[in-house]
């Protein structure tokens, strides 16, 4: 963990939608928290004035909170200034070193476009930006694997490994964590988690929103780059690792490293892809575009835990519900002791991880009354917290403000998330069409014939 004190926090792509959902609230949930005394500096090339970045910032704060505390707000104005300029220019990169005057361990912030990553990082090293400065690069880190190598290789020419933050949002909401910390706090779990216990483990990520207003990004990307190879493979990572040996910040990720080397690559007969009609229709999207805004898939893990568990995986964008949610079934019970069958889906486990969080273990009881037939029984948990105790955005920024990187993807576990992902990038299937507010493609039920719908 790196002890300097980040003196200067700038933002590539200040006027995005990232900036204007996730970061300025998490930031000013930082100024709240007393965690943001430092200045903040935009840079995007929208002719903005200081000003009128403020004003943006106010009302995406007013937007996500409604009612926010104008003193913490005027808090963070202050430390606001806005950079106009073209991040392929020399002369914005000139001015950023005039602004950052004498501060000399800045964080920059990359929430641009992934294409523009390498010539940013560049221009901060030539500038003299980097010294002593630390990066936080967005996802999709990289297109495919050979791209992500590339990437990796270039910024570790200007910045040294342990000043490098690989984002992944998933890794800071407590939903999340609550998966990993659940696992290994609770005794119960251990003897059953396995290849002996459980018949499958299936997860599914459904929005019901389209790409309202990312058209251009999300065509250039699509389900499988967009969520499938960064957020669900660190979701599966959380639920099969082993337990690391100890405290350090590397245990964890290495651990995660394992378990990624050990998830066979997919192939296109593991694969559905699907696009929801009228997706074409959407302003930035190619009227030809062949982007999958549905993607659900089978995947094995080889190892001795693991050994013969299909996990099922399904994102998609126009579903009937937004939800994410995690379902591991157990096997049934080797016996049928009672008359009536035991229905498959009374053992499970099921972790619901957004927008409302909640862990159910369904199981079957005896229904009331002289027969000994069953009944389903759900012992569930929900959070009471309306808004979750701390936003993920506002964490990871708070965690690379205070140099610790054991929630940001490292370069090899990055490596090889995308080597899992790669053969279908080359080799796609065909997308097929499904209708908006359907559950995807109808093929995706050749893959798997039970998916739980999330309510
Ligand atoms: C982002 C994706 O990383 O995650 C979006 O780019 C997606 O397409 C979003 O909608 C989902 O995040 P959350 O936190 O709302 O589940």
């Amino acid at each position: 963990m790196s002890q300097e004190k980040i003196d200067a926090l700038v933002l590539f792509g200040v006027t995005g939608d990232l900036a204007f959902k996730k970061l300025f609230p998490a930031l000013y949930l930082l100024a709240k928290k007393g965690k943001l005394d430092m200045p903040l500096i935009g840079v995007a090339r929208q002719g903005l004035t200081t000003e009128e970045l403020v004003e943006r910032m106010r009302e995406s704060v007013e937007k996500r909170f409604g009612d926010f505390e104008s003193t913490v707000f005027e808090r963070l104005a202050r430390l606001t200034r806005y950079i106009n300029g073209d991040y392929q220019n020399e002369d914005t990169y000139t001015k950023l070193r005039e602004e950052l005057g004498t501060a000399r361990h800045p964080i920059h912030y990359l929430a641009i476009p992934p294409s523009l990553f390498p010539v940013v990082i560049q221009c901060l090293g030539k500038s003299g930006c980097a010294k002593g400065a630390r990066v936080v690069v967005e996802k999709p880190f990289g297109r495919d694997y050979d791209s992500a190598r590339k990437l990796n290789s270039t910024i570790r020419k200007v910045f040294r490994d342990n000043r490098i933050y690989r984002i992944d949002h998933y890794l800071g909401k407590e939903p999340v964590q609550n998966v990993l910390y659940f696992r290994f706090a609770n005794t119960i779990l251990e003897p059953i988690w396995n290849r002996n216990y459980i018949e499958s483990v299936e997860i599914t990520m459904a929005e019901d929103f389209g790409v309202t207003g990312r058209g251009a990004f999300y065509d250039d990307v699509g389900a499988v780059r967009d969520v499938v190879q960064n957020h669900l493979l660190q979701v599966i990572a959380f639920l099969t690792i082993e337990p690391p040996s100890c405290h350090t910040i590397d245990a964890l990720r290495n651990e995660k490293l394992k378990i990624f080397n050990a998830i066979t690559p997919l192939d296109k007969s593991s694969v559905v892809l699907g696009q929801y009609l009228g997706y074409k229709d959407e302003s930035g999207v190619a009227p030809d575009s062949s982007t999958e805004t549905f993607a659900a898939m089978r995947l094995c893990i080889d190892s001795w835990r693991w050994s013969g568990v299909p996990f099922y995986i399904r994102a998609g964008k126009r579903l009937p519900v937004t939800a994410t949610e995690v379902l591991v079934k157990f096997k049934l019970p080797p016996q049928n002791v009672f008359a009536e069958p035991i229905p498959s889906s009374h053992n499970e486990l099921r972790f619901k991880l957004g927008p409302d969080v909640s862990i159910t273990l369904v199981t079957q009881a005896k229904k009331p009354g002289d027969e000994m037939l069953g009944e389903p029984l759900e012992l569930s948990v929900c959070s009471k917290e309306t808004e979750p105790v701390m936003d993920a955005y506002e964490r990871l920024l708070q965690e690379a403000i205070e140099g610790d990187q054991t929630l940001f993807a490292r370069e090899d576990a990055v490596e090889a998330s995308w080597k899992i992902v790669d053969p279908i990038l080359v080799d796609r299937p065909d997308v097929k069409v499904y209708e908006a507010g359907s559950w995807g493609p109808v093929e995706a039920n050749s893959l798997y014939d039970d998916w739980h719908n999330p309510q």
